[in-house]
Order: C-alpha cells, then sequence, then structure tokens
C-alpha cells in the first residue's frame, strides 16, 4: 500500500455496523413518507449506496455533484458541478441529503441553496463523518443524522479520495502527504 496511508481509523465492520444501525433508524423514521436521498458527488457514493441497501422502506435516489477540495486543502468555494435534475419536482417530497464528510460546512450550505423555493415537506441532513474543527462556520445547521464524528485528520477511503485515489478502500484510513516527496 502506498505510504501516505497511515493508521486505519475506521475499519470496514466499524463502518457496517453503523451503517446497519443508521439505516434501521432512518427506516423507521420515513416509513410510508418514500424519501429522496440526494447523494453528494463524489465522495458520497458509497455510503449513499450502503445507506440506500439499509434502508427498509420504499425512497428513490437522486444524485448532485460539487467541488471544492484540491489536494488535502479546500479552495474555499464550492463548485455545483451538476445539479438537482431539472424535471424532478421535488413539491412534498421528504429530503435526506446524504453527505461525505462535514468539515467547514461550506458545502452544505451551498446545496440547502439547490432546494430553496422547491416546496419540499422536510429537508435533513445525513453524513458519513462530521470533523471536530474549529473551521466550522457559524451559521451551518446541525447535521442531523452523523455516522461518525472524527478529528479534523484528512483521511481516505469509502468513497473519499485524495486526487480521486484510494476510494475504493473498504475502510477509512488517515492520509499522511511524504513531506520529503517533492
Ligand atoms: P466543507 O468544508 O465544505 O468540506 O464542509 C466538505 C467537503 O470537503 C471534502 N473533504 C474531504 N475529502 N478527505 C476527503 O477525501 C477529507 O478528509 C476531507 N475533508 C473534507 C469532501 O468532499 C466534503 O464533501
Ligand atoms: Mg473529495
Amino acid at each position: 500500500m502506498d505510504p501516505c496511508i497511515g493508521k486505519v481509523i475506521l475499519s470496514e465492520e466499524a463502518i457496517s455496523a453503523r451503517v446497519k444501525e443508521l439505516g434501521a433508524e432512518l427506516s423507521a423514521l420515513y416509513r410510508g413518507l418514500n424519501p429522496i436521498l440526494i447523494v453528494v458527488l463524489k465522495g458520497s457514493y458509497i455510503f449513499g449506496a450502503d445507506i440506500s441497501r439499509n434502508l427498509k422502506v420504499s425512497h428513490e435516489v437522486e444524485f448532485i455533484r460539487c467541488q471544492s477540495y484540491s489536494g488535502t486543502a479546500s479552495t474555499g468555494t464550492v463548485k455545483m458541478v451538476t445539479g438537482l435534475s431539472k424535471n424532478l419536482d421535488l413539491t412534498g417530497r421528504h429530503v435526506i441529503i446524504v453527505e461525505d464528510i462535514v468539515d467547514t460546512g461550506l458545502t452544505l450550505q451551498k446545496i440547502s441553496q439547490e432546494f430553496k423555493g422547491k416546496g419540499v415537506a422536510s429537508i435533513k441532513t445525513c453524513t458519513f463523518v462530521q470533523k471536530v474543527t474549529k473551521r466550522r462556520l457559524d451559521d451551518v445547521p446541525d447535521i442531523d443524522y452523523v455516522a461518525f464524528e472524527l478529528p479534523d485528520l484528512f483521511i481516505v477511503g469509502y468513497g473519499l479520495d485524495i486526487d480521486q485515489k484510494f476510494r475504493h478502500l473498504p475502510y477509512v484510513a488517515v492520509y499522511t502527504p511524504d513531506k520529503d516527496a517533492t
């Protein structure tokens, strides 16, 4: 494995157990409501699929794509690469935004704007990781469903990448850039 891949902080087993738990919680809450999972690409593609497979109630899945990171640092601006489908009618629908990581919360703020004026019945947020960080913006609403709270480290695996690599790892590991490499 790449020497930059450090300590495994979430094992495959721990992730699977927690996703099952969240799936059961959401299944109980959304019975009969046919919610729409809005999976935020690319980072949430595996978490979103696992949540969907563990939801034992009828639901739909849609995707949007945002981009904010370059390497291990946020660019400070969030680009909505692919927004909601133009013909998606959200009137009266129950929406669950499925994110990979909430760090500063900037991405989530940008995504929330997509739902303004669409007449949704409810909107909740579900994230795989919430980082414990002082960089969280003041006006970011609390996340409704958090799979794991982790310290402020750059992590890869289970959908999370560094420059598009390591998404396929079944666990989450700390990424430590090689300081000697130039
Ligand atoms: P903000 O600051 O907008 O950041 O809440 C959230 C987005 O930044 C990416 N991100 C990471 N991606 N490992 C990653 O692979 C990380 O440790 C990490 N921290 C933030 C991610 O795309 C997330 O949606
Ligand atoms: Mg990313």
